[in-house]
């Protein structure tokens, strides 16, 4: 059994700036959009407690309101839903965040980049390993969540992890792309990690997904770090300075990723999520299924 101590702190960055899907996202952080009925920040605030994080830490920006808002007490809701006897409607805005979880919110002045969104969670984080979970990156397991199946890895090894999938070879550029060793203990150690590099110059086509969880030596990296092309400061550049002293796996996790920060992303995860609703399922497939039909009917008969 491992005697090393649980990693209990998830950083959740929440200060961008969802430029593709303005104007929703002109007054409330995309994290706040809805994929069926919960918003994306919950979908990945759950995984981080289904993995046994205990201390959440959003950093926000100025439209921080929307997000402590929806995990905070709605005491007028809450007692008009108990008052008509409403009880699973209650349950389901109550029971976001267990009592014994807290919450920290840090404010990201200026979006100048997921690095510099990181090192504002510096001082709650302090001197331990913490996860990070970008939201609009969202994961459906089959069975644990993928940060914790992370977690058990990092458990094992005390090395930081950071979640991996094989991307098609002409979406490098949207990607961090690692390059990796194989190593004795059968993980896949990371030697090298370049920030949207072309499918010629990319180490593999392993991309970098939004879970990390990582040694606090990387704060003092990204405050090396200088910032890049569009005065940014790249948390890939600060994982590229720690390689040199630190042990960082690539782990592919079990399960299908969503990056709901594209719209076409978030569509089919919509579609996904409300066809695995027991009470969505029937009528979404009948629509999809009249819609197929259609679409096959105009084809053949060479209808654009
Ligand atoms: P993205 O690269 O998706 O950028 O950020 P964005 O600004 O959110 O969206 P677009 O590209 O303009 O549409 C990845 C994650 O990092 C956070 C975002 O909130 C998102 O969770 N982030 C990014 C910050 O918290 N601060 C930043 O300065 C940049």
């Amino acid at each position: 059994m491992s005697q090393r101590k649980p990693v209990r702190k998830a950083v959740f960055p929440v200060a961008g700036l969802g430029t593709r899907f303005l104007p929703a996202t002109k007054s409330i952080p995309k994290e706040m959009l809805p994929i069926v009925d919960k918003p994306l920040i919950q979908y990945a605030v759950e995984e981080a407690l289904e993995a046994g994080i205990d201390t959440l830490i959003f950093v926000t920006s100025r439209k921080k309101h929307a997000i402590s808002d929806h995990f905070d007490t709605a005491f007028e809701l809450e007692t008009r839903l108990a008052e008509a006897g409403k009880v699973d409607l209650l349950a389901r805005i109550t029971q976001i965040v267990p009592k014994n979880v807290s919450r920290v919110h840090v404010t990201q002045r200026e979006a100048l980049g997921l690095g510099h969104a990181i090192l504002c969670a510096e001082s709650i984080v302090d001197d331990e390993p913490f996860a990070i979970l970008l939201a609009d990156d969202m994961i459906r397991s089959p069975g644990r969540g993928a940060l914790a199946q992370m977690l058990d890895v990092h458990d094992q090894t005390g090395a930081s992890v950071i979640g991996v999938e094989e991307i098609p070879e002409k979406m490098t550029r949207s990607y961090g792309i690692v390059g990796v060793n194989h190593a004795e203990d059968g993980f896949q150690e990371i030697h090298t990690i370049v920030e949207k590099p072309a499918p010629q110059d990319a180490p593999s086509r392993l991309g970098v997904v939004g879970r990390y969880v990582l040694s606090p030596h990387v704060f003092s990296c990204l405050r090396d770090v200088q910032a890049g092309a569009g005065g940014e400061i790249q948390l890939t550049d600060g994982i590229a300075a720690m390689l040199k002293s630190h042990r960082v796996l690539a782990y592919p996790f079990a399960g299908v990723r969503y990056d709901c920060g594209s719209r076409q992303g978030f569509i089919k995860a919509t579609i996904d999520y409300a066809l695995d609703h027991h009470e969505l399922r029937d009528d979404i497939l009948e629509h999809m299924s009249g819609i197929l039909l259609q679409y096959s009917v105009e084809k053949e008969s060479g209808k654009p």
